[in-house]
């Protein structure tokens, strides 16, 4: 390599202005860089060499230079190939090369721009030349990096945007949600109590209606024994009322009137034990109570509907012990996951054509303890099923698939914070579209927090 030994001096002369050092890192490779280093760190950079090109690639990988000076020709892989390398790899292709050479053909300075190279030196420069082009080339490397810096820092500014966004969301959620259930689990713990006087008093009445019934049929059939033959009146009067009938069909009704008065009577306890609205704390309660419960909640959507077949459901409940949570918020994630199968499951018979063809609608609820002293309940539906990217977003708060007006897109954003949030366990969903889902709860059996706020209003809602 020629070259004109100058000093800092001539070269601050020579360029009218003296040069602002950087301490950056360069990397010569040239199978003679001696000269050429010498020179540069005589004026202050941190300079490395490589001698062999088959060396480079991996040398550049290794010191992160922030500026290559490359010898074009050198034994073995020659500049541009080196160049080529460097280009096409994510790690090395923005470190700018500058071309060093001796030949001075425009074709050669054309082919070291193709290969990706910043700029060019002939090898019988004035030194000056090169510390001019070397910084020039510094100073892009530099503010290059500053750019990269400052979109960093934006993107992490975005990222942060999104996540308070979400949490603005979550809370927004939350105040919808205390809004609906103050009035909704007030309204219906008070239907409950309401109904839950008349209904016991006609059921208390029921078990005299039934031995006065018997009485006086007996008292009849005692007349009918003592008069063989009734006077004429009496005659017609039985005809008309048609004793016969009434005297088999009334034992029959006053015992449907005791059965439909249970009835409404367990669905008035599931009310009241579902809303556990005068136990909001945390208790340790029958999980499966829990789900059968809100099972008679949602009868109305499991029964047979015009041509929709009724859902069965396939319990198989495993020894569980009684789990330390809040019931009612509990029931809530119940219900979200059950009333969703039922959407998918009327979403599959609704998609599919042949729906004669289709399996019994079943929903499949298994209960048992899991490890780290949890237990897990699990609800899988036969139903529509879900893509990977609607998975992936079912809890985010407001996200919905459904129509607007239907779905709300806040059920399995609650149920993630009462199961996750507030009790310290998991929800898992896994679903295969045309198939089905199982989402997966699991619970610790001890509560982990103990005095976690829980508003009253918290303990029912409607299904979402
Ligand atoms: N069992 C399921 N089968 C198929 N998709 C489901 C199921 N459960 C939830 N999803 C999907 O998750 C979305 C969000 O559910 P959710 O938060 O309860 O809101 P919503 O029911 O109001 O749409 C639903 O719109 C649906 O796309
Ligand atoms: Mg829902």
């Amino acid at each position: 390599m020629t070259d004109q030994l100058l000093t800092k001096t001539n070269i601050d002369e020579l360029l009218n202005y003296p040069i602002e050092l950087s301490d950056n890192r360069i990397l010569i490779v040239d199978d003679s860089p001696y000269l050429l280093a010498a020179m540069l760190r005589k004026y202050g950079y941190d300079v490395e060499t490589v001698t062999d090109s088959q060396d480079a690639v991996r040398s550049v990988v290794d010191l992160n230079p922030d500026l290559i000076l490359l010898d074009i020709m050198m034994p073995g892989m020659d500049g541009y190939e080196v160049c080529g390398h460097l280009k096409a790899s994510a790690q090395t292709r923005e470190i700018p090369v500058i071309f060093i050479s001796a030949r001075n053909e425009a074709i050669d300075k054309i082919k070291a721009f193709q290969v990706g190279g910043s700029d060019y030196i002939s090898k019988q420069f004035q030194f000056a030349e090169v510390l001019v082009r070397v910084e020039n080339q510094l100073n892009q490397r530099r503010l290059q990096k500053q750019l990269q810096a400052s979109e960093a820092k934006a993107r992490e500014k975005s990222n942060l945007l999104a996540r308070a966004l979400q949490q603005v969301q979550q809370t927004q959620s939350q105040l919808v949600q205390q809004a609906k259930l103050s009035s909704l689990g007030q309204l219906v713990a008070g239907v409950a109590h309401e109904i839950n006087n008349p209904i016991n008093f006609v059921y208390g009445n029921l078990t005299y209606l039934a031995e006065y019934t018997d009485n006086l049929l007996n008292l009849i059939q005692l007349y009918n024994e003592a008069l063989p033959v009734p006077t004429p009146e009496i005659e017609t009067a039985v005809e008309e009322i048609d004793l016969d009938f009434i005297q088999s069909d009334l034992p029959r009704l006053v015992e449907s009137m005791r059965v439909g008065t249970e009835r409404i009577q367990q669905i008035v306890r599931s009310l009241r034990n579902y809303s556990h609205l005068d136990k909001a704390e945390v208790k340790a309660v029958n999980l499966q109570e829990g789900i059968d419960n809100t099972l008679t909640i949602l009868q109305h959507r499991l029964k047979a509907k015009g041509d929709l077949a009724a859902v069965e459901i396939v319990k198989s409940y495993g020894e569980l012990p009684e789990v330390e949570c809040h019931a009612g918020q509990v029931n809530q994630v119940f219900t979200n996951i059950l009333s969703n199968a039922v959407d998918a499951l009327e979403e599959r018979r609704r998609l599919s054509q042949t729906s004669q063809l289709h399996a019994v609608p079943t929903i499949s609820i298994e209960t048992g303890v899991a490890e780290g002293d949890r237990v897990y309940i699990s609800i899988s539906d036969n139903g529509s099923g879900m893509s990977e990217s609607v998975r992936q977003r079912i809890f985010d708060p407001f996200f919905t698939t459904k129509d607007i007006g239907v779905g709300t897109g806040l059920g399995m954003s609650i149920s993630y914070q009462i199961i996750v949030e507030r009790h310290g366990g998991e929800i898992r969903c896994h679903s295969v579209p045309g198939k089905g889902t199982t989402f997966t709860i699991e619970i610790p059996i001890k509560a982990l927090y103990h005095g976690m706020p829980s508003p009253p209003e918290m303990a029912l809602q409607p299904a979402c």
